[in-house]
């Protein structure tokens, strides 16, 4: 196993997945783990990530210095490189000049570490300190227009670092920066898969429930639904899966949800909360405050049901990790940066839930759960359903949600993924879905003057959702959806397509 000590790098996640990417397990902990924990955990790497903060702050997180001591082969990345410097004697200083964004890296071409990548390869940088002087008994071998030392390492010591951002995909050989480190100066035999994943949650899970019950909320996405399957293979009629029906899915979601599981022997619990969800939300328009909301009111109504049972000791959620990074800024504890979004089955949960949480695939990426998931034997309907958020239609209709939006959001969105799939352009995308905007605009049906709402179409290309481009379906499908959303839904006069991609705009709208 690698470890990779979070400095609170927005980036922490894509080093994990790096990491995972070449079959090797890995785990991303504290910065500040003690050396007992990183010895019981015994790791044949350690990588330190990233950090918004400088090693010249007055109290910057630091890790224990005794693990340049351990023997075990470390790769510093950015600050995690100004951390190494920090403590082995090298200089670090803040930079006249920043350094962000594409830079064309200089390097020997010959040093393990960036084995195959040649002066003019394009790297990644976003730093606002450089490394002055570097420690002694380091080398280097590798710059930059801007920075002296973009890349070191002491060999015997096993110590290697970059100033450059390998994880991030703008560094274009960045997987072979973790190949060379990990396969080639680690000597780590990769085996990690999605099965041997299987494997080790089920033992734990197996354990840390014991004879107890385990609720679940269902909203038939990839994620609730890979996490009920597993579960339900190892704890079986333990599990309880309930669906709470929030009135915000999407046309006929649920009873088609309910037939599905129906049909893998799953019995699951419909609650039917359209009323109090609705209640809940009268008058709210800011986002933020529509994802509390309805987080809370979700954890509200488990907790209920779960009481319906007699020995309910957890809840469990489909939660992947990108959830996790962008609701908490870092993973681990004390490192806070921005909230981007509170996605509601984490950043909704009341701080007294009487419920144990269980996340199995809380450190999994959406490619990685839809491999899991095949391996449990999902249908495909369900694996490659597009993702749809915790809060539902109520974050695609901007501003206040009432009924009636929610049925004209859903008569659109019907109209839309039905054509995506009928000229079988469903499958090349990775999510699609209608949002609903608070205007109204002028139209002309036959004769008479319109004066009716306005939908957008959003349809994007994904890996895991941290990063998207906007899908170019093609003009002719495109104007078939507008011509019968427009003609078919009551309300609607006019159609617009979302050109954005994330960064900057993120997938929903709220
Ligand atoms: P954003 O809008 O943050 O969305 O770019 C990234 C992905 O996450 C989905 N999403 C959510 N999923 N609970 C979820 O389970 C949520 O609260 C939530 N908010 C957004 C979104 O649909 C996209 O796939």
């Amino acid at each position: 196993m690698v470890i990779i000590l979070d400095f609170g790098s927005q980036y922490t996640y894509l080093i994990l997945k790096s990491v995972q990417q070449l079959n090797v397990d890995c785990k991303v902990v504290a910065y500040d783990i003690s050396i007992q924990e990183i010895q019981s955990i015994n790791p044949e790497a350690i990588i330190l990530s990233g950090s918004p903060y400088s090693v010249l702050d007055d109290e910057p997180p630091l890790c224990d210095s005794k693990i340049f001591e351990l023997g075990i082969p470390i790769l510093g990345i950015c600050y995690g490189m100004q951390v190494i410097s920090h403590y082995l004697g090298g200089e670090v200083v803040h930079a006249k000049k920043k350094e962000f964004g594409y830079v064309e890296i200089i390097t020997d071409g010959e040093k393990e570490l960036l084995k195959g990548i040649q002066t003019g390869d394009v790297i990644w940088m976003s730093h606002s300190d450089k490394i002055e002087k570097i420690p002694d008994g380091f080398e280097t071998f590798s710059s930059t227009a801007n920075t002296t030392f973009c890349a070191m390492q002491n060999p015997a010591r096993k110590i290697y670092a970059v100033q450059f951002h390998p994880e991030v995909s703008h560094t274009e050989k960045g997987l072979l920066v973790f190949r060379n480190f990990i396969y080639d100066i680690c000597k780590i035999t990769p085996n990690w898969t999605p099965v041997t994943f299987i494997e080790k949650v089920s033992k734990q899970i197996e354990e840390e429930v014991g004879d107890a019950q385990v609720v679940l909320g269902l909203s038939g996405g990839v994620d609730s639904s890979v996490t009920a399957v597993l579960l339900h293979q190892i704890i079986g009629d333990k599990l309880i899966p309930i669906l709470v029906d929030t009135g915000l899915m999407r046309k006929n979601e649920v009873a088609e949800i309910k037939q599905i599981f129906d049909g893998m022997g799953i019995h699951i619990d419909v609650v039917d909360a359209r009323k109090s969800f609705l209640e809940n939300l009268k008058g709210v328009a800011d986002p933020e405050q529509k994802r509390k909301i309805i987080g809370r009111h979700f954890i509200e109504i488990f907790e209920k049901e779960a009481k319906k049972f007699d020995n309910v000791q957890f809840l469990a959620q489909g939660t992947l990790y990108p959830d996790v990074i962008e609701s908490s800024s870092s993973k681990t504890k004390d490192v806070p940066s921005v909230v981007i979004k509170s996605h509601h089955n984490v950043g909704g949960l009341p701080e007294k839930l009487n419920l144990k949480l269980i996340e199995p695939l809380r450190e999994l990426f959406k490619y990685e759960v839809r491999v899991v998931g095949k391996e449990l034997g999902l249908p495909d309907e369900i694996l490659y359903r597009h993702p749809f958020p915790g809060p539902g239609l109520a974050v695609r209709i901007i501003g206040e949600v009432t009924e009636e939006k929610v049925r004209l959001l859903q008569e659109i969105d019907w109209i839309y993924i039905q054509e995506l799939k009928e000229n079988f352009y469903y499958d090349r995308i990775w999510q699609a879905f209608a949002v609903l905007l608070p205007i109204q605009t002028v139209g002309v049906m036959g004769d008479d003057r319109t004066y009716e709402n306005v939908c957008a179409l959003r349809a994007v290309n994904s890996l895991d959702g941290m990063t998207a481009d906007w899908t170019r379906i093609p003009y002719q499908i495109l104007r078939k959806i507008s011509n019968r959303i427009i003609n078919e839904v009551k309300g609607v006069n006019r159609v617009v397509y979302d050109i954005s991609s994330k960064p900057p705009s993120t997938i929903e709208w709220e």
